[in-house]
């Protein structure tokens, strides 16, 4: 009977285990499907970048953010109620330094356009599903890759070391922000393994580190876990809960409302800035409506994104308590050496214009809702031998800095 048994079990073990490992297949399949047709609404124009992507023009009320709940019967802002630099495009000049970097577009912009009462949503594919560990993983950031604690709270080292994530930035807190402001330099770090990445962005803050944090984040990122490739990419982020269960990359979850037909999030940043040679940066300004309560992103001089709205938020839903500005790296050490991935230009805040990576005429909104210059502004890296913040401050570029590094060299290893 035993040995019948044992039989049985092993029979059985060797014809239905590979129709098991089928069926979850199947199963997965099915998964990445409908979670393909979320992403990917229907869309009414779509135009082939020469990058590879596909970037779909949705018509704008069936965007994303509309499978969330409360947005069921959200009337979508067509523009924010206040502005803090006043009417749009009056009070910055858009030649403010024609001698300096030059205005940047994005890549699939060479093969169309979305008409208006759209906009533009890059295509997610099969391939980018399966390189995240999970269907509900794709598109959110690691659990662990909380930010550095603040440093006026006791720095806790371990959760730098265990999480590997690298930062050079400047920062203030203290006081109540409104939003922030900076134009950042655009390049095309290297990166040594796909699961690491490195971006350059600000970090409108509010709650605490460890469990309630709330972050609305943007920049440019390379990443080749999230995109499949190392193109520059604009991106954004936000999360209520220390990227627990909440927020996502770009239009990758509900939550973030788009207004504009021009600019994609997550699609290609071009040009890029070379060595010694042309340089070219991105602004982006983020502030709180006072009015509505809704966060709102606005893209160089012209373009207005979208908002994220209010209720997302515990902490941001009043102000923020602390503003980054800055680059982050994942340094994975997979071969048992600092990772060779690279921040910012690859090159260190001492080579100055055109070789190292620059964030200038960095501001805050203060509790007037006006851009100012921030007061008390500190810098911070976990290893400057690795990736190094140097500040400056001039006329035409405000409060700046330089920031970033070649990680692994003969002092970083
Ligand atoms: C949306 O509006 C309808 C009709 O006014 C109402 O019945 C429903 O409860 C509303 N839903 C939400 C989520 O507010
Ligand atoms: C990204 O760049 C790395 C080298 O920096 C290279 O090994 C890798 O193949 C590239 N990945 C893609 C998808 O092009």
């Amino acid at each position: 009977m035993k040995v019948e048994l044992l039989i049985f079990c092993f029979v059985f073990l060797f014809t239905a285990a590979p129709l098991i490992g089928a069926a979850a297949a199947a199963r997965r399949d099915l998964e990445v499907k409908r979670h393909l047709r979320r992403l990917n609404k229907p869309s009414l124009k779509s135009i082939k970048s020469p990058d590879g992507d596909v970037i779909d023009c949705v018509h704008m009320s069936h965007q994303p953010a509309f499978d969330h709940p409360h947005l069921k019967n959200h009337t979508i802002q067509m523009r924010p109620s206040y502005h803090p630099e006043g009417l749009f495009g009056q009070t910055e000049k858009v030649s403010k330094n024609e001698i300096g970097p030059k205005p940047i577009t994005q890549m699939w912009h060479m093969n169309g356009r979305c008409p208006e009462g759209t906009i533009p949503v890059r295509r997610t594919r099969k391939s980018d599903i399966f390189r995240a560990s999970s269907i509900k993983k794709y598109g959110k950031k690691n659990k662990k890759s909380l930010p550095r604690p603040p440093t006026s709270a006791a720095p806790e080292p371990d959760l730098i070391n265990q999480n590997g994530h690298q930062h050079a930035i400047a920062y203030v807190e203290g006081d109540q922000y409104y939003g922030a402001k900076a134009t950042i330099n655009v390049w095309d770090p290297k990166i040594q393994q796909p699961n690491e990445f490195s971006l350059s962005q600000l970090w409108i803050l509010g709650g605490s580190f460890a469990s309630d944090l709330n972050s609305i984040e943007a920049g440019w990122q390379v990443s080749p876990d999230l995109y499949g490739d190392n193109n520059t990419r604009l991106f954004t982020y936000w999360t209520s809960d220390a990227y627990q269960a909440t927020g996502c990359y770009n239009l990758l979850c509900s939550g973030f409302i788009q207004i504009s037909n021009e600019i994609a999030m997550g699609a290609s940043i071009f040009p890029i800035s070379s060595y010694h040679s042309s340089q070219y940066d991105i602004s982006i300004l983020i502030w709180k409506d006072p009015k509505e309560g809704n966060w709102w992103m606005q893209f160089g001089n012209d373009y207005v994104l979208g908002y994220w709205p209010a209720f997302l938020f515990s902490y941001l839903s009043d102000s923020a308590s602390m503003i980054e500005w800055g680059g982050e790296v994942v340094n994975s050490e997979s071969d048992g050496e600092h990772t060779t991935t690279q921040m910012g230009s690859g090159h260190f805040p001492d080579e100055g214009f055109g070789k190292a990576s620059y964030i200038r005429n960095i501001q805050v909104v203060d509790e007037s809702n006006n851009l100012r210059a921030p007061k008390d502004i500190d810098v911070f890296t976990e290893q400057s031998s690795c990736y190094d913040v140097r500040l400056g401050k001039n006329g035409e570029w405000g409060n700046f800095f330089y920031y970033g590094g070649p990680g692994r060299n003969p002092n970083c290893q």
